[in-house]
């Protein structure tokens, strides 16, 4: 049977969740979206479908799952988030906050500040906006900016929205700190965190595993040959592309807490392989030894995708514009690789990862455990990195050209350079412009720079698509040599 786009399947996995304050227990196809569980199941029309591929937020919904006795929220898009993954959480949709008669707080504010503007985006937007002020009272403008990221308008702007935003920061500031959290978060979510414990974990069926620890995935993988799915991100847009066949058995990674450790480890910071990019860009660990990994993560798709999409995700995918990957291969990162053939854990370095045009070192049933940076700390030396992302928009679009640099300084000489570039060939490549024998002085004129833009051309064969052509993209090349150089070089001075 076909549902929309996705091909339904015969076998019902069991569900058990709580929706707008009441628990609910049904069994679903697993390749349900949580956005048409809400249409077919609960006859919940509130929340809108637009694209249907995680771009535009009409569809976005807060997810609420149990962390330390209290529920996180943070928002999702969904129409990809597999309605499976829902077990054991909390979900709000529009329907879960206001009434006609009792508007939420959110509501009011976004109608008085003549934010509403159409049907189709105002419940995704005030559900973006209840995830973020759910988990932060006293947010700054640009938080609000971040999360309205992934609910795009094409009729009007987003003034009025703004205007909303910075009412309820207002609004807030007056709100005695014992009163914050109920003057967003409504009261059922408090009550029902006893229903929320209660229930019993999902391992899923033949055709839809959930394994919880590394033995339960290797016995799922044992004689099968499943799609590994993490955050979905990628997974569910080409099943409704059908790239992939939706009724493919999936073994879903994100139950597995091993794999979402972040830890030093002998001289290195390792990320485990279901950490999701939110995640990145909060951790303390990241943030210290490598904030380009925090620092990009704004860049990347939307708060909606960043919410589930995880790292190894965006490695294994193989997509020659990874953000993360090109992040990943300046810092000359390894992969931590469970062999499924030979049940043994490999180290791969990232350099030798990607193989050809979406095809890389993994074999069947490969699992990435792990990312493991190297940290270069030396007295006599100083190193710095830079992300650069050129997209026809700024929000939720993948790059044409991206890339990062490392570069390392002793005293005025550039002692090694390297630029890892996606976009500009099949794969994603690095190039190494300084080699530690041959360090360079630190001052670079623009003919010396001209020169290493052709020299990392003549490097590779540059693609030519609806992204861009062959010419722009050599010139994006040369382009991001000199913002990486100036930027690393002399800080505010990069223009
Ligand atoms: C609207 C939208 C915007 C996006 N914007 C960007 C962007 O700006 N920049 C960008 O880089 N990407 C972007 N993406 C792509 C995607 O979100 C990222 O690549 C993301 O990191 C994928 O992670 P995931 O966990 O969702 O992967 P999934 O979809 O779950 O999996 C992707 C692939 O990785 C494999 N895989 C996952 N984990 C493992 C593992 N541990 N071991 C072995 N194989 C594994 C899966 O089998 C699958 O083949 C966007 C996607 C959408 C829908
Ligand atoms: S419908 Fe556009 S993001 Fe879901
Ligand atoms: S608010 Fe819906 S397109 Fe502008």
């Amino acid at each position: 049977m076909k549902k929309g786009n996705i091909m339904e399947s015969t076998e019902q996995v069991r569900l058990e969740f709580l929706l707008n304050g009441k628990k609910q227990s049904l069994f679903i196809d697993p390749t349900l979206s949580t956005l048409n569980l809400l249409k077919i199941h609960f006859h919940l029309m509130g929340t809108k479908e637009g694209c249907g591929e995680g771009d535009c937020g009409a569809c976005t919904v807060a997810l609420g799952e149990l962390k330390d006795d209290s529920v996180v929220f943070s928002a999702v898009a969904s129409c990809i988030y597999p309605a499976v993954k829902l077990h054991g959480k909390h979900l709000v949709t529009i329907e879960g906050l206001g009434s006609h008669s009792h508007l939420h707080l959110i509501q009011k504010h976004i109608v008085n500040s003549h934010g509403i503007q159409c049907g189709f985006c105002s419940p995704g937007i005030i559900m973006s906006f209840f995830a973020l002020f759910a988990m932060n009272s006293h947010p700054k403008a640009e938080d609000v900016e971040i999360a309205l990221q992934g609910n795009i308008c094409r009729c009007t702007g987003y003034e009025g929205i703004k205007k909303a935003g910075d009412s309820l920061i207002s609004h807030l500031a007056t709100v005695p700190d014992a009163e914050l959290a109920d003057a967003i978060v409504p009261s059922y979510i408090a009550t029902t965190i006893e229903d929320l414990k209660s229930i019993a974990v999902n391992e899923g069926i033949a055709t839809y595993r959930i394994p919880h620890t590394l033995e339960e995935f290797k016995e799922a993988t044992e004689n099968e040959e499943p799609l590994l799915m993490a955050g979905g991100t990628d997974v569910r847009v080409q099943m409704k592309q059908h790239k992939i066949p939706s009724d493919r058995p999936i073994v879903d990674l994100s139950a597995i807490d091993e794999l979402k450790k972040i830890a030093l480890k002998d001289g290195m910071l390792c990320i485990g392989s279901q950490t999701t990019i939110t995640e990145c860009a909060k951790n303390q660990l990241i943030q210290q030894y490598v904030p380009e990994l925090s620092d990009m993560a704004r860049l990347m798709a939307s708060t909606q995708i960043r919410n589930v999409a995880t790292i190894a995700g965006n490695l294994a995918n193989a997509s020659p514009i990874g953000d993360a990957t090109v992040l990943l291969l300046a810092r000359n990162a390894s992969l931590e690789i469970l062999r499924h053939a030979s049940k043994a854990v490999e180290r791969v370095p990232l350099r030798s990862f990607f193989k050809a045009y979406r095809k890389t070192a993994l074999e069947k049933n490969d699992l990435i455990l792990e990312i493991e940076i190297p940290l270069q700390e030396s007295e006599k030396s100083r190193t710095s990195v830079h992300f650069e992302k050129t997209s026809r928009r700024l929000d939720v679009d993948i790059a044409t050209v991206n890339s990062a640099s490392m570069m390392t300084f002793a005293g005025d000489q550039i002692i090694s350079w390297v630029v890892a570039f996606g976009g500009v060939g099949p794969i994603p490549f690095t190039v190494e412009i300084v080699k530690k024998d041959k360090p360079l002085d630190k001052k670079l004129d623009d003919t010396k720079l001209a020169e290493i833009g052709r020299m990392v051309l003549a490097q590779c064969s540059v693609i030519d698509d609806v992204r861009g052509s062959t010419e722009y993209r050599k010139a994006l090349v040369k382009n991001h040599i000199i913002k990486h150089y100036y930027t690393q070089t002399m800080p505010g001075q990069e223009g």
